[in-house]
This record gives structure tokens, C-alpha cells and sequence, in this order.
């Protein structure tokens, strides 16, 4: 299933095309042999360690990467932007000749990316694409549309919305404005979502409904934190929500909105049951697996990080090895200056039932984790 893009002529023309970087570069300016750890400096710049996917995505990568001779300098950066640029300049001067950076703010690393070039080191953009910059080599990222899809997908076929059901009360949340995957997580959901709002069958009782994709940022949740979210649904509930009306559906883009929302439905009285809305989530983090087991979450969107550290391993081998860099989409990713030649790996839902088979059984959660 996975296109061989970039091969032979392919990647002259692309280079050309885009005025991008080669796909095939050597493996370091001075072409030493490949394989020796000059050659596998690698810096990985993670945006916080207060999620639980960032800290279990930098540790899997810098530790395969150690484990194969690589030098490897992990850094988090609290969510600041000027921290994340501070540390990505260290790693530059430290050497590093691939970097592999999930962005906090996708659009500010432009400057420093130029410095990463005069350097010439390659530069992977992780889980979130790098806006505005010719200087982003790869992208490796699940397939983000696509988990908007699951979920947008998921509320249809439970509330029967394909049959005609209705109305329900929705309130949609969308992600950190500064966040390039938001605007996918929102597209992909609201795509499936809002003919049913235009039809009547889902109804926003807070009006913060978007018009169109586009204008998913008005209800975007800064920095993807749980608090905000929370203060958000707060205000919703306590201002649209009074004489007995209930909300009957979330969209939750992720795990960390997800938390906050939960916790505001549970300080307004609401309990597991057959009244309790569905809500949306992404990312299979320790506390909402078991806020599902509890019935007080309905779905996950799964994205196996290791599957993600896998193939920026591999990218990562084949770029210091100087070998055609395996890509399987060349249409989606425009920063603004190119078409980032990416690698979409595939989202999947987890529901209750799904949680031994899928979460624990791969190794990727303890049982004792979500209190099985
Ligand atoms: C990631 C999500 C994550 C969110 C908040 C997004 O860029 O793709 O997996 O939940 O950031 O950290």
C-alpha cells in the first residue's frame, strides 16, 4: 500500500519543482562514512512534558537512536516557543545534523531553521508540520484529517445521524490555534458534522458553531490545555445550559481538552449513564483510557507513537546512509513555501471494548496503568 514516491527521476524533478532540498542528501557535508555517530547527531526538540505522548514519543526516539551509536540531545520545552527556538540553536551549535522537532508554534521557526541549513542538517518535522520555511526536509505524522474523520464518524453513527436522528445538543471544541494539526483534526470532523448542523439535527446551544472549516480557530483552546477547556465548558454550560437542557454530544479534538471537559460536566452533575453526553478524544492517554472504562469518556483516537518513532528511525537511517527517503504523500502538507514530502501513518478508534486488545495487549499501556 505504501508508495515508493521519491525514486530516481521522481526526486530530481521534485527538487526541482519545489526548489526543495534533495530527498537523497549525503550524509553529512563532510561525507564521512556512514554509520559513524558524526554522522548520526541528532537533536530532538519536544514541545512540553506535560502531556503524556510527548514524554513517551522523545524517550521511544532517543533511545533507539542510542541503542543504534547515534549522539542524541532530547530537550522539552515547556510549551515556550523562545524556549523550543533557544534549544534548537544549542543543538545546531552542538553539532546536530538531523533534527527531528514537534513544533509548538509552527509558524516561528523559520529563522532558526535558516541556521539549521547554513549548517546543512536535515530537518524532520514531527507530528506537526513547520510553517513558512523552505527548510523543513520531511514531514512523519499520523494521518490528520483522518483522525477528525474517526471522530466526526464516530458521533454520526452513534446518534444515528444518518437515519435522520435529531436534535442534538453538540458543543465543538477545536485545538491550539498555533497548532498546524488543529486545523485537520477540526476539518476532518466538522466535514462529517456540520451538514448536520445545517440540517437541524445537531444544534450548538453556545452558538460557537464555525461557519466553515476555516473558521475553526474562534473556538480553538490555546496551548491544548486541560484548565482552559474546562473554564471553557464551564462558561458554556452555566450560560446555555440552564431550565434542564442538556448537552448531549462533544467534540473533543483530544485527550487534554477531553480531561478539562469531563471535569466541568462532572462539577455540573453529570454522571456515567445513559444521560451522559459523548465526548470525543485522541491520543489513548493513561487517564482517559480509564475515564472510558468509567464510561465517562466513549472514544480515543489511537496513534501508536512507536509506529511514529519506527519510521523517523528509519527516515533517519536513511538519510545519514544517503538513501532515497521513503515518503507516502507529496500533496497535503503545504507550508506556505513547499509541499512537504510526508509520511501519514493511520489513526485508529478505541472504544471500551477495544482497550485490551488494542492498548494493552500491544504493550503500549500497563493494565495497572488504567487500573485493570
Ligand atoms: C498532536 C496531538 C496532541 C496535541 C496536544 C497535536 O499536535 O498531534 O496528538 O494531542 O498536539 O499536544
Amino acid at each position: 500500500m505504501l508508495k515508493k514516491i521519491l525514486t530516481g527521476a521522481a526526486i530530481a524533478a521534485l527538487a526541482v519543482g519545489l526548489g526543495a532540498c534533495s530527498s537523497t542528501r549525503p550524509a553529512d557535508g563532510g561525507g564521512d562514512a556512514a554509520g559513524a555517530s558524526g554522522d548520526c547527531n541528532v537533536g530532538i526538540a519536544m514541545p512540553t512534558r506535560s502531556l503524556e505522548r510527548w514524554i513517551n514519543d522523545g524517550e521511544q526516539l532517543q533511545k533507539k537512536l542510542q541503542d543504534a551509536g547515534c549522539t542524541v540531545d532530547l530537550q522539552y520545552a515547556d510549551n515556550k516557543t523562545d524556549q523550543q527556538i533557544s534549544q534548537i540553536q544549542n543543538q545546531i551549535s552542538g553539532g546536530a545534523k538531523i533534527l527531528v522537532i514537534a513544533a509548538i508554534d509552527g509558524s516561528t521557526l523559520g529563522p532558526v531553521l535558516e541556521e539549521a541549513k547554513s549548517q546543512n542538517a536535515t530537518v524532520i518535522a514531527y507530528d506537526r508540520l513547520i510553517n513558512g520555511s523552505e527548510n523543513v526536509d520531511y514531514y512523519a505524522t499520523f494521518d490528520n484529517y483522518k483522525v477528525g474523520t474517526l471522530q466526526g464518524q464516530y458521533i454520526e453513527e452513534q446518534l444515528g445521524l444518518k437515519d435522520g436522528k435529531g436534535p442534538f445538543n453538540l458543543e465543538p471544541f477545536a485545538g491550539s490555534p498555533d497548532d498546524n494539526n488543529a486545523k485537520f483534526f477540526f476539518a476532518g470532523a466538522w466535514d462529517v458534522l456540520q451538514p448536520y448542523v445545517e440540517k437541524g439535527q445537531l444544534v450548538v446551544p453556545s452558538g460557537k458553531s464555525p461557519a466553515n472549516d476555516d473558521a475553526w480557530a474562534s473556538i480553538g483552546i490555546q496551548g491544548w490545555a486541560s484548565d482552559k477547556a474546562q473554564a471553557e465548558m464551564d462558561n458554556r454550560l452555566s450560560s446555555f445550559y440552564g431550565d434542564g437542557k442538556k448537552v448531549n454530544v462533544v467534540l473533543s479534538p483530544n485527550d487534554s481538552l477531553a480531561i478539562g471537559i469531563e471535569a466541568s460536566l462532572k462539577s455540573a452533575g453529570y454522571t456515567a449513564g445513559a444521560d451522559y453526553p459523548i465526548i470525543t478524544g485522541q491520543d489513548a492517554d493513561k487517564a482517559n483510557v480509564k475515564a472510558i472504562l468509567d464510561g465517562l469518556q466513549s472514544m480515543t483516537v489511537w496513534k501508536d507513537t512507536r509506529a511514529l518513532g519506527d519510521r523517523v528511525f528509519t527516515m533517519i537511517q536513511e538519510i545519514k546512509d544517503g538513501k532515497e527517503v521513503e515518503v507516502n504523500d507529496t500533496e497535503t502538507y503545504d507550508n506556505g513555501k513547499k509541499v512537504v514530502p510526508s509520511y501519514l501513518l493511520t489513526p485508529e478508534v478505541v472504544v471500551k471494548d477495544d482497550v485490551q486488545s488494542k492498548l494493552i495487549d500491544s504493550g503500549f499501556l500497563k493494565a495497572s496503568d488504567v487500573g485493570l
